[in-house]
């Protein structure tokens, strides 16, 4: 496929490097805000090194990405809430053209899930966005495999950043200020951490994952959600004393989506450490699935990037 990119941040980029190992070639890489393009399409190496250095991608507009001669349009633009744009903007113009899409972005589909579906009906292409939820795990195919009327619920840890400050927390005794610092030197923090610890992130993946279950009807407004800022370490404390620990639990359901801090077994499934992301999806005929993994990150996320595009249909 031939993979148009907006969105130079971590993730796009990693989408860039690693596009060649799938098959795929990148025509167009841009940023918010800016772009380089060259007679042959897009200055890709030169366009990584000048971000690397911190400068700008170049001194086209990112309209060229839509001018470029592209399969698939991978939106990796900043999550952007209410009216979720640009990136609502990106989707509609891609999908207009019948080009697919698939979304890094975490807005267009938490909050407005069935204007993105009644844009897919009207044109050739599809939208696939399995790296909204989890990074690296497969959570929404495993829930696409297992098709979404037999999936009751999915609940476990979405956001690695509260994870780790919790996790921190727990061995050092601290309060969440103090780790935040260190998840943000990590690279998997919003832009914003505040996103991360008030349970926003989490709840703009349930939310899709309620969306998923139940073909729309969610958005962050209907979600009830509670973060962690206001936990002591002093609870954290309390908790082991009795073989427990905190964690930031999500859970969505065809009723609703509720995210916020839960008592949960320290040796238990739902009490992943770090960074580690966890999703258990309840079955009707089959149990409980779980997977974990490495929830965020350029490369994990990439890898999920790159994993929808390889279950689009040729155009
Ligand atoms: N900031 C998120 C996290 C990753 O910490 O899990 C992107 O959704």
């Amino acid at each position: 496929m031939k993979l148009a990119i907006l969105g130079a941040g971590d993730v796009g980029r990693s989408v860039a490097d690693l596009a060649g190992e799938y098959g795929h070639d990148v025509v167009a890489l841009a940023d918010s805000t800016t772009a380089t393009v060259d007679d042959d399409g897009i200055d890709i190496a030169g366009a990584l090194e000048r971000k690397a250095g911190d400068e700008a991608l170049g001194s086209s507009e990112p309209d060229d990405v839509f001018d470029a001669d592209y399969d698939v349009l991978v939106e990796a633009t900043p999550t952007t809430l209410d009216d979720a744009e640009p990136g609502f903007s990106h989707v509609t113009r891609a999908l207009e053209a019948d080009r697919h899409v698939v979304l890094a972005n975490k807005g267009p589909v938490a909050e407005r899930y069935e204007e993105l579906r009644a844009l897919e009906a009207d044109s050739a292409g599809s939208i696939r966005f399995e790296a909204t939820v989890g990074g690296a795990i497969p959570v929404l195919s495993t829930i696409e495999d297992s098709t979404p009327q037999a999936v009751t619920a999915a609940r476990g840890v979405l956001n690695g950043t509260a994870n780790f400050i919790l996790t921190r927390m727990a061995a050092e005794g601290l309060d969440y200020e103090h780790v935040l610092a260190e998840a943000q030197d990590l690279g998997v923090a919003e832009a914003d951490p505040t996103f991360d610890v008030d349970g926003t992130d989490a709840a703009l993946k349930f939310v899709i994952l309620a969306n998923v279950l139940a073909d729309g009807g969610f958005s962050l407004e209907d979600a009830t959600v509670e973060g962690i800022q206001n936990i002591p370490g002093s609870a954290l404390d309390l908790a082991a004393e009795d073989g427990r620990t905190i964690r930031l639990i999500g859970e969505a359901t065809r009723d609703g989506v509720r995210v916020g801090p839960r008592l949960v077994p320290e040796n238990g499934p739902l009490a992943v450490t770090g960074t580690r992301n966890i999703v258990q999806i309840e079955t009707r005929n089959a149990g409980s699935l779980h997977s974990s993994g490495r929830g965020a990150g350029g490369p994990e996320t990439a890898t999920a990037v790159l994993s929808d595009v390889g279950r689009l249909p040729p155009l």
